[in-house]
């Protein structure tokens, strides 16, 4: 693979300010797990030869550039020692959602975190008991399995209903579930499906929730990628008893390809909730800032917004270019179209039956790696899930692959 000098921006980067997102450059040298192909050295690896990692959501692009400036300037200065977050943090968080989705969170509300799903656990713990029901809607990112069935607590699977290639709610269901649950863990946009969530669907799952009294944790970590004109709607910004119920949360790390710097942020308006959510992170050490984490959230949410823009436009090309693909090469794949994120959901479903196993078939048979639907649950078998967060002659090549591995059947 030929592969570009990571340390030094093009030429384009630095005069006009357009970013080359089709450079490839190598990850393997600071332990990427989406290039070697497994999650972290206790998880199984997927073995294959020269295979093309298109899985896990991390994006093979460099951050933006102010970013890495600012984090190298940190890198020199060479003391990493004990790290706070001033007011500033804060201000800086809430208007990167003001600009970017019109919410305004109160700056008393916000809370920071480590990542997602240690918040996620948190949460689970300090409102939920052992036992206790709670709901999430499947196919769906398989850390809420863990989250859920790890910590003790009973999983209820909503089962998402696909109509004509897009996934829509099940509301009966949810309500059954709802009967004997205690939480709902809300993916919004959906990973998965890339599917963002519209008001009407979200304030029906809030009145089924306000009625039976049932806290919603919302996972807003893929709403900045938005590759259609669907706003993405806060829950807690529906009325104000969806707020008292909801807890928001929120990173820079999927926006800016930030996961390996991780800090996230979460939003509790209701202030005995939000004290209680503290206490349980004080009591696992979890609120001290990391270094370069802190200092990544605050200069790619106050200076990211136009290397943003240009992503998305560049991710919005991705998945046209998948599409087209998949219609004129990939005969039995039916890709989804993501409203947001930089993920799409590839229905396999006869191919998978046909070849035994359509993400082992693409591994063994082309030498691409892609998430097995399975893993996300019921309703996931037979898709798979391809990443188009990488290079388009990345893109391109797995997808030739893919075609002549079809061709070969
Ligand atoms: C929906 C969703 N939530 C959470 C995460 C992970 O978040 P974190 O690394 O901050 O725990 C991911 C990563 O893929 C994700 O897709």
């Amino acid at each position: 693979m030929a592969c570009a000098d990571a340390s030094q921006p093009t030429v384009a980067e630095r005069n006009v300010g357009m970013i080359d997102f089709d450079r490839i450059y190598d990850r393997h040298q600071f332990g990427s797990v989406k290039w070697a192909n497994q999650w972290d050295e206790f998880s199984p690896r997927v073995e294959g030869e020269d295979l093309l990692s298109l899985w896990t959501a991390d994006m093979d692009f460099r951050a933006p550039e102010t970013v890495i400036a600012r984090l190298r300037e940190a890198a020199d200065h060479g003391i990493y020692g004990y790290t706070r977050r001033d007011p500033r943090h804060y201000e800086i968080v809430q208007s990167w959602f003001a600009r970017r989705h019109g919410w305004s969170p109160a700056l008393e509300s916000l809370l920071p975190a480590p990542a997602i799903m240690p918040s996620v656990a948190a949460m689970l713990r300090t409102f939920t008991k052992p036992g206790d029901g709670v709901i999430v809607q499947s196919p769906i990112y398989s850390p809420y399995f863990e989250v859920i069935q790890g910590n003790g607590r009973k999983l209820l699977v909503n089962r998402l209903r696909l109509q004509d290639n897009r996934y829509e709610l099940d509301l009966e269901n949810f309500a059954k579930l709802a009967a004997g649950a205690k939480a709902f863990l809300l993916c919004n946009p959906h990973n998965p499906a890339g599917k963002v969530w519209t008001r009407q669907e979200l304030t029906a799952l809030n009145d089924i929730c306000e009625r039976y009294g049932i806290l919603v944790i919302s996972d807003d970590i893929h709403c900045d990628i938005r590759l259609s004109d669907r706003p993405h709607i806060v829950f807690s910004s529906l009325s104000e008893d969806a707020a008292e119920k909801s807890f928001i949360c929120t990173a820079p790390t999927k926006t800016f390809n930030l996961a390996g710097v991780p800090s996230a942020t979460v939003s509790v308006a209701n202030k005995q909730r939000r004290e209680a959510l503290l206490a349980t992170m004080q009591a696992s050490f979890m609120v001290n800032a990391n270094f370069f984490g802190r200092l990544a959230l605050e200069v790619a949410y106050s200076t990211g917004a136009p290397w943003l823009d240009q992503l998305t436009r560049y991710i919005g090309g991705n998945v046209d270019f998948v599409l087209k693909f998949a219609e004129d090469r990939l005969p039995g794949i039916t890709p989804m179209r993501p409203d947001a994120s930089f993920l799409v959901w590839l229905d396999a479903r006869g191919l998978d039956r046909k070849v035994g196993g359509v993400q082992r078939f693409f591994v063994d048979r082309a030498g691409v790696n892609l998430y097995d639907g399975r893993v996300y649950g019921p309703g996931g078998e037979g898709f798979i899930r391809l990443n188009v967060g990488c290079p388009r002659p990345l893109l391109r090549r797995g997808l030739e692959r893919m075609s002549r591995a079809l061709e070969s059947l």
